[in-house]
């Protein structure tokens, strides 16, 4: 059997990881700042994380959700307090895409609607719902265009105001800030006046955290530079340091009931094992603190570069624009500077998402690499 080619891929596989390295099958060591896409947060392999999975899998990697699991219940007073939303409830689930299936799916319930505002430039995922609003035509099939959906200019209040004015939107949805998009951050001031329109036409605000999340942007969640609480949460990467896991964190006027949620493996004892530890190591080795520290560092040096024409972002999700589509610049970066870094949907961006307890000697290891191919 063949594998459905989908997706284009450098030639190097990387075999063994250890914080912000990944080594190839010859032992050529690279340095990770794209963190496989948003998803290692606190280092490749690191300790903790490898001795919980390992002794949780030794012990038991699965039981269905019709038993006691207090993983599950430690994960979510874990996860409460690092990001101070003890009050929201959680509902676990394997990834992103699902998340925000969950979400929306909450969303209308509550409301009794179907259409939903979303932002330009916004992903949201792959599956049925999340595709649909996903802001990318050419991956959404006829089968998942079943709802009515309206893509907004971010940061524009006054479009929102008008489309909720309406008074048939089950809900509003926005990534703390835009990933794939590019690194667009909504402001403090657009956040605050969507979250105010959310309540006064008692719309549900859903916040996508899924890749802005999990300490990267230097809050636990981006949105928390702005004084808003969302009504709901989806979360996924980070979170599990490379073990798929997925969430939505509900505020408490959500009302749960049997059935009304489900999934076989959401919240198995591995994927809690794995996300309880991510938690572990983010407080106690201050990755949050750490985030902001080489962010501004790196966001102020990636400044003095000439050929630089904006730097954007929030701890550590960057985006870096050039006035040259940046294709065989990151190419040139992993196979002669031994430097991974991201991609966005704007061909004259790179986006950085390394791990969060990257150090400030890999921050200027980074830098030099950059310069020398910027050079050359
Ligand atoms: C903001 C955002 N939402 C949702 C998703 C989908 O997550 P997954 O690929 O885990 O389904 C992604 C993935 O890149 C994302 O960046």
């Amino acid at each position: 059997m063949k594998l459905f080619d989908v997706y284009p891929v450098f030639d190097i596989e990387p075999v063994k990881g250890d914080g912000c390295y990944i080594y190839d099958k010859s032992g050529t060591k690279y340095l990770d700042f794209y963190g496989g896409h948003a998803v290692i947060s606190i280092g490749h392999s690191h300790p903790h994380y490898v001795e919980m999975v390992s002794t949780q899998l030794a012990n038991l990697g699965f039981y269905s959700n019709s038993v006691e699991n207090s993983l599950q219940v430690e994960l979510a007073e874990k996860l409460g307090a690092l990001s101070g939303l003890e009050d929201y409830q959680l509902f676990l689930c394997n990834s992103g895409a699902e998340a925000n299936e969950n979400a929306l799916k909450m969303a209308s319930f509550a409301t009794g609607k179907t259409k939903i505002i979303a932002f330009e430039n916004a992903f949201h995922g792959r599956t049925s719902s999340a595709v649909n609003i996903t802001h990318n035509l050419k991956i959404q099939a006829p089968i998942n265009q079943t709802f009515e959906r309206e893509w907004l200019p971010l940061n524009e209040i006054e479009p929102v105001k008008l489309a909720l004015e309406k008074g048939d939107i089950a809900a509003v949805i926005i990534e703390g800030i835009q990933g794939i998009g590019g690194i667009y951050i909504p402001t403090k001031t657009f956040l605050e006046a969507v979250a105010e329109l959310c309540k006064t036409y008692d719309v549900p605000l859903i916040l996508d955290e899924i890749q802005s999340g999990s300490g990267r942007s230097g809050k636990y969640f981006a949105f928390q530079y702005a004084d808003i609480q969302p009504d709901i949460i989806s979360i996924a990467k980070g979170i599990g340091n490379g073990f798929p896991i997925g969430g939505i964190l509900l505020s408490p006027k959500y009302k749960a009931s049997y059935g009304l949620l489900g999934t076989t493996f959401g919240g198995n004892h591995l994927a809690c094992a794995a996300a309880i530890s991510v938690l572990d190591v983010i407080k106690n080795e201050n990755l949050i603190e750490n985030a902001n520290k080489i962010g501004d560092y790196l966001q102020a040096k990636l400044k003095q570069i000439p050929t630089v024409k904006a730097v954007r972002g929030k701890g550590l999700m960057i985006g870096i624009d050039f006035d040259f589509p940046v294709g065989k610049l990151r190419t040139k970066l992993v196979k002669e500077h031994q430097l991974f870094t991201g991609s966005a949907g704007n061909p004259n961006t790179v986006r950085l998402l390394p791990p969060l307890n990257v150090t400030m000697a890999d921050a200027d290891l980074f830098l030099e690499k950059l310069i020398l191919a910027l050079e050359n």
